[in-house]
């Protein structure tokens, strides 16, 4: 058995597993027309969320079973082409989940207490001590958290949020029009959990961003093409929106120049799963849904 990973993943995860079977792992960056070239012999690809498998990569490998992506969100992924062409693919739901509710809980403190400005003015050596009047962030205490997508990262962020005195406000992706208004009018902090999906793609644009609350924030650890980062930019400068926290971005690993510049946005680089023990458990699952198909076993997670 070959099987391409498209990028290093923590170890030990693959020899153990996939004992026996011929790996071959790509480089960080690798793009559609490199992957093209590789994997034309595999009969399984290891996917990560950046590197695009395409109907045109699944064309050049024929002999390909599974994509099991080390991922939960699979919209890297062309699941139509997989089902055309009876490719099982597998995602890695659950034990991401804290991780990833607690860095969206990090963004929210962070732009609504605008640590990123402290930790600049300390390290720059110009602070001159505390003064009533620096640095003034927002309570979090009674105030409105409004979630975008209930699913489970959702809900473990409104766990945080109970325990930090907020008032939640739930909405998901299939809600009628009359509750999403409700959550852009009502939430002091917006937070987004849903998917990248058709419905979902660009949900958040000029006249939804314009509808948010004045003075409220968005924070951002879904999908970044969810969020339309121009309109975003306009926000901001029009003061309709206080701030930002985002750990995913529309055009990843590219951020719109209007954000790079502005104090009052957190950039994170993708890291919302970026812990030692979850990334390894994120390898391992996905090592396990290949070694369960070639042992004949139905996959633990699978999405097409
Ligand atoms: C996911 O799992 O979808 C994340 O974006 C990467 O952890």
């Amino acid at each position: 058995m070959r099987i391409y990973v498209t990028q290093p993943l923590p170890e030990p995860s693959l020899g153990d597993l996939l004992e026996g079977a011929t790996i071959e792992v790509g480089e960080s960056g690798i793009g559609e027309d490199q992957l093209i070239g590789r994997v034309s012999e595999v009969d399984a690809i290891l996917s990560t969320p950046p590197v695009p498998i395409t109907a045109r990569v699944l064309s050049a490998a024929p002999r390909v079973r599974i994509v099991a992506n080390c991922a939960v969100g699979t919209d890297n992924i062309d699941l139509a082409a997989c089902r055309d062409r009876g490719v099982v693919v597998t995602n890695t739901p659950g034990v991401l989940t804290e991780a990833t509710a607690d860095l969206a809980f990090a963004l929210i403190l962070a732009v609504t207490r605008r640590l990123h400005e402290g930790e600049a003015l300390v390290r720059s050596g110009t602070w001159t001590g505390w003064k009533p009047l620096e640095l003034l962030g927002v309570s979090l205490e009674g105030k409105v958290l409004g979630i975008y997508g209930a699913g489970r990262i959702g809900s473990a962020v409104a766990r945080r949020a109970v325990a930090f005195g907020m008032t939640v406000f739930t909405v998901v992706a299939e809600d009628g029009p009359e509750r999403f208004e409700e959550l852009l009018r009502c939430s002091d902090v917006l937070t987004i959990h849903v998917p990248l999906t058709p419905e979902t793609r660009g949900r958040f644009g000029d006249a939804e961003l314009g509808r948010m609350k004045p003075g409220s924030f968005l924070v951002n650890t879904a999908r970044g093409p969810i969020v339309d980062e121009a309109a975003l930019v306009g926000a901001l400068e029009s003061g309709r929106l206080r701030g930002a926290g985002l750990d995913v971005f529309q055009h990843e690993p590219k951020v719109h120049p209007g954000l790079l510049s502005r104090p009052d946005v957190v950039l994170l680089p993708h890291l919302g799963s970026a812990t030692e023990e979850v990334r390894l458990s994120m390898a391992r699952m996905a090592c396990e849904e290949i070694a369960r198909l070639f042992r004949g076993e139905p996959a633990n997670n699978r999405v097409a």
